[in-house]
């Protein structure tokens, strides 16, 4: 086998972080599993590069998000007086780590990140 083809090499580095990772529950395992695999998020760029929010908001609706989450106690986590609706999503939704509760730096907020 030939190893000379960029995209086979990139696949290649992507599979490589595939099988390494182990835990089955991190944002980028769910998404696996609704069909948004590596390069939807990445490209394929080699080695791949982080995306921005506005990837992730091609496919969420920032204000359909923050009416889904408006009930939410004791405050909205998609709008804040700081931020309004700009924080940028992996400061809370990380995708190959545990989720992080941001607001918890200075509030006690105790939200359960997806
Ligand atoms: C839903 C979007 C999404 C999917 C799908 C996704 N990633 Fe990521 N990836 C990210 C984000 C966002 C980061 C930045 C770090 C973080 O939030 O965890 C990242 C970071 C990375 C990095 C580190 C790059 C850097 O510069 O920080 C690598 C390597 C990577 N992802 C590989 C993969 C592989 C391999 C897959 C498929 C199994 C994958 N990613 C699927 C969003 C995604
Ligand atoms: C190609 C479309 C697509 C992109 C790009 C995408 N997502 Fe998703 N995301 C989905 C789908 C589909 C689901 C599963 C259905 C749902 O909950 O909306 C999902 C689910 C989620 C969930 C809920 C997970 C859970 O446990 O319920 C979060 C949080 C999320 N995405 C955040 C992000 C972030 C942050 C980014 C950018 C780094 C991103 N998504 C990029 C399509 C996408
Ligand atoms: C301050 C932290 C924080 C930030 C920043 C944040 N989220 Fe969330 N997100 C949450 C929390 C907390 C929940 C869970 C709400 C609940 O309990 O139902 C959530 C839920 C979600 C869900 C699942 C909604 C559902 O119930 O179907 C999606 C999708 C999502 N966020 C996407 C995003 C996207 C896209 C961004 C960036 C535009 C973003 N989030 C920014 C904290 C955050
Ligand atoms: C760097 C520290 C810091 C961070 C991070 C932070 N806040 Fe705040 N926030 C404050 C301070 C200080 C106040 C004003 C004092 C107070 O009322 O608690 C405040 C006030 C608020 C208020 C109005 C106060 C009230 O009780 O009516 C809301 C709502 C709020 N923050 C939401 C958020 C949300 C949501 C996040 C995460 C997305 C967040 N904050 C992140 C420091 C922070």
């Amino acid at each position: 086998m030939k190893f000379r083809n960029p995209i086979f090499l990139a696949l290649l580095s992507l599979a490589f972080v595939c099988s390494t990772s182990t835990a089955a529950n991190l944002g980028a395992e769910k998404h696996a599993a609704k069909g948004v695999n590596c390069a939807v998020c990445h490209g394929t760029t080699n080695p791949p590069i982080a995306p921005e929010t506005a990837t992730c908001i091609q496919c969420h609706d920032k204000k359909a998000l923050m009416e889904k989450t408006s009930k939410i106690k004791p405050t909205n986590p998609h709008t804040s007086p700081h931020y309004g609706d700009d924080l940028d999503c992996t400061n809370c939704h990380k995708m190959h780590s545990p989720s992080e509760n941001y607001c918890s730096q200075c509030h006690n907020f105790e939200y359960k990140v997806p």
